[in-house]
């Protein structure tokens, strides 16, 4: 059984996936309208993803007994000056998830709720290689120019690691 303030943290957690879904859906928006067509496609897919990552805590919650809650989730900005702007920003938001991650990690042990802090790994090993994937499409920005000829190179790549 959880409690009260663990049903809180998790039930915060599914927003903040659900947020992620729609940044990504956002961005992918934008790389659309930008004739960025692998990017698009690589953050939908990914946005798929996260709303994967919000269903599996609402299922955990309620298999728990307790009720799972959709809260009120912000718009995402759908302004971005340049596909390496996304990108960065892709980065920044996986690195602000599992700083979130890793609070429930220790709030679950803290509170003995070994149940929750089993559950928990998955999603600790998860952000590891959400980091080393968002990561590594960051690193395309410095080997290659993020502009003409380059820029056509860099945004088939993204398209390229979607069934990663
Ligand atoms: Fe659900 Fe990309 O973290």
């Amino acid at each position: 059984m959880l409690s009260a303030k663990m049903i809180e943290r998790l039930n915060k957690q599914v927003a903040l996936e659900h947020y992620s879904a729609h940044l990504y859906l956002a961005m992918s928006a934008w790389c659309d309208h930008n004739g960025l067509a692998g990017s698009a496609a690589f953050l939908k897919a990914h946005s798929d993803e996260e709303l994967a990552h919000g269903r599996k805590l609402f299922d955990y919650i309620n298999e728990t007994g307790a009720l799972a809650v959709i809260g009120a989730i912000d718009a995402p900005p759908i302004q971005y000056g340049s596909l390496k702007e996304v990108i960065e920003k892709t980065f920044e938001h996986e690195k602000l998830i599992t700083r979130s991650i890793n609070e429930l990690v220790d709030a679950a042990l803290s509170e003995k709720d070994f149940s929750t802090f089993n559950f928990l790994q998955w999603y600790v090993g998860e952000q590891h290689e959400e980091e080393r994937l968002f990561m590594s499409i960051l690193d395309l920005f410095s080997i290659m120019q993020p502009e003409g000829r380059d820029l056509y190179l860099i945004d088939r790549e993204i398209g390229s690691k979607l069934a990663r």
